[in-house]
């Protein structure tokens, strides 16, 4: 479980600095949960998201993964293991020469013995449809091939939690479906799910989800069912938010 307690966060240089970027906002996220985040540009999204494994630390509240707190220092390699963090740009992820590199460079660091490690770099790249590239530079890939190896590369080590920050907003469609399928596989994963947190500006992939939280102006301004939370359509409107399309026109057929 992560617990999230009355966080605030406010940035100390740039252009916000001064305002309240998140604004006392507190939330359970729940083994098992597959959970989308929404809300209009500069609500707090990927500042939230950087909370939840301790990359940053608010000002006032806390935030507790497994019951380790993020604000002790000694709890952030624990933290950072269980909380896996995909962002949109997978270049600025990818930090290895070759592809089956990106993914062992985690695992090293957790001490495995080689031919553990070795069997998870070859489950990864199978299971993610890389094998044929595994002694190339991820340089060479396409986008789609680039996300999917950055997802490769944080679940190899079986994090317990995914943080996904908009990370179909630079694909194709296709990429787009991969991405999205790989999400829905892993809480469809036998033994050990894992609780997945996707922000997103794309109402249909917010669909997919199990619970949608709707961030604006760095506070949750709902938190329900993606169904119950799309037939809102008139207040979504309000904050420049749609709903997708067909809960769209539904409301339009109404009036
Ligand atoms: N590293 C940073 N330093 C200073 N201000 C930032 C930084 N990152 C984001 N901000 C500001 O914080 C606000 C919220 O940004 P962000 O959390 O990225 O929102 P979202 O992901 O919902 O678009 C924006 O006004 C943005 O300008
Ligand atoms: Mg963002």
């Amino acid at each position: 479980m992560i617990e999230i307690d009355n966080i605030s966060f406010t940035y100390t240089n740039g252009a916000a600095t001064g305002r309240r970027i998140l604004n006392n906002i507190s939330l359970i996220i729940r083994p098992g949960e597959s959970i989308a985040v929404m809300g209009p540009n500069g609500s707090g999204k990927t500042t939230f998201a950087r909370c939840l494994n301790g990359l940053l630390l608010p000002m006032t509240g806390t935030v507790t993964v497994k019951g380790l707190p993020t604000n002790v220092a000694a709890n952030l390699p624990e933290i950072r293991r269980q909380v896996g963090m995909v962002f949109q740009n997978p270049d600025n992820q990818i930090v290895s020469a070759t592809v089956e590199r990106e993914i062992a460079f985690g695992l090293e660091n957790l001490g495995l013995p080689r031919t553990d490690m070795r069997e998870i770099v070859n489950k990864m790249l199978a299971d993610f449809e890389l094998t044929e590239y595994r002694k190339k530079s991820p340089h060479y890939l396409s986008g789609g091939e680039k996300q999917r190896l950055a997802m490769a590369a944080v679940l190899a080590m079986r994090p317990s939690y995914l943080v996904l920050d908009e990370p179909t907003s630079l694909l194709d469609p296709k990429s787009r479906r991969d991405i999205l399928e790989i999400i829905k596989q892993l809480h469809r994963r036998k033994g050990k799910p894992v609780t997945t947190l996707l922000i997103t500006q794309f109402p249909d992939e917010a669909l997919t989800a199990d619970r949608l939280i709707i961030f604006h102006n760095g506070e949750i301004f709902m938190d329900d069912k993606p169904e119950t939370i799309f037939k809102r359509v008139e207040e979504l409107f309000q904050i420049g938010l749609e709903p997708p399309i067909e809960f769209a026109l539904n409301e339009i057929l109404k009036r």
